[in-house]
């Protein structure tokens, strides 16, 4: 069906139903519309999906004049974009934002920094900004995957049913989050579990440096595939990449001992692989207790 370009009219409400609905802000080059076009009845060109490339665009009546409840709503609107665009530019904004996480100096300042970057489209599709949990002065980092469903409405890493079973490994090592700090490889939840993809990886790489090198851990534990991969640069899978240490400069010229291991989630759906985790696991204490000596005698 081709139905007819809306007119001026039709675009003021259709922009203030997107308004009200808090949309202010364009993230594609061209909109996509729910097939169900209630609030824009037989009008709207775009109906029926992607008003992208392929959309059928037929010549435009003669638009009618704005109707008077109308001029008062394009006005309106045009205050409320004013009002968010100056919220979104001002000076706050660039003084947290640096374009490099390396001049930040402290977490909190990193956690804030993060916070605001909105060029980063993981951040408008999550609900939480899951930077890290445990304490920050540990000598025992770990960094896990990326947030899932709970992580995400929590804004706190590992807090599922993942994260009940690194507690409880870590319990049986004498370890828990007041002796280690945990975040992820990214700090949101892609949409739908998705993998992340290279952008978004390459786009964060320069803030989980920037928050190893502040938390200045001993000893960092990557828990699953892709941080393994992504900081062992391998193509090799967890099982041959896990158990070996492999001494990594996190951008500050600091060799940190850095293992891998066996995600916890991996763990529940298959308990057999837990023997190797717990092996991981004693060696990471077994380098913790070895660090304390070499430190008492030197
Ligand atoms: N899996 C992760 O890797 N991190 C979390 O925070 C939760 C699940």
């Amino acid at each position: 069906m081709i139905a007819k370009i809306p007119d001026q009219n039709d675009l003021i409400e259709m922009l203030t139903w997107q308004f009200d609905m808090g949309i202010d802000e364009a993230l594609l080059d061209y909109p996509v519309v729910p097939s169900q076009q209630a609030r824009m009845g037989e009008s709207s060109a775009l109906a029926g999906g992607l008003a992208g490339p392929n959309a059928v665009v037929v010549p435009q009546e003669e638009s009618k004049p704005l109707t008077s409840e109308n001029k008062t709503k394009e006005n309106d609107l045009k205050n409320r974009l004013a009002d968010t665009s100056s919220k979104n530019n001002g000076p706050e904004y660039e003084l947290c934002t640096p374009t490099s996480p390396s001049s930040i100096t402290s977490l909190a300042n990193l956690q804030a920094g993060l916070a605001r970057l909105e060029e980063c489209p993981l951040k408008h599709t999550a609900s939480n900004l899951c930077f890290a949990d445990g304490n920050a002065g540990s000598r025992l980092m770990i960094i896990g995957e990326v947030p899932g469903r709970d992580e995400d409405r929590v804004g706190l890493p590992f807090v599922g049913d993942a994260g009940q079973l690194l507690d409880k490994m870590l319990k049986s090592f004498n370890l828990d989050r007041t002796s280690t700090y945990l975040t992820n490889l990214l700090p949101w939840r892609p949409p739908g579990n998705r993998t992340p993809t290279s952008e978004e990886l390459i786009m964060l790489k320069p803030w989980l440096l920037r928050h190893i090198q502040l938390a200045k851990p001993e000893i960092v534990l990557l828990l699953g595939g892709a941080p393994a991969k992504f900081f062992l640069g391998s193509h090799d899978g967890i099982m041959k990449l896990r158990g070996a240490w492999c001494d990594m400069d996190f951008g500050d010229g600091i060799i940190r001992p850095t293992l891998a291991s066996l995600h916890p989630s991996y763990l529940l759906r298959s308990p057999a692989q837990k023997r190797f985790a717990f092996e991981d696991l004693l060696l990471i204490v077994d380098r913790l207790n070895m660090e304390v000596k070499n430190n008492k005698s030197s």
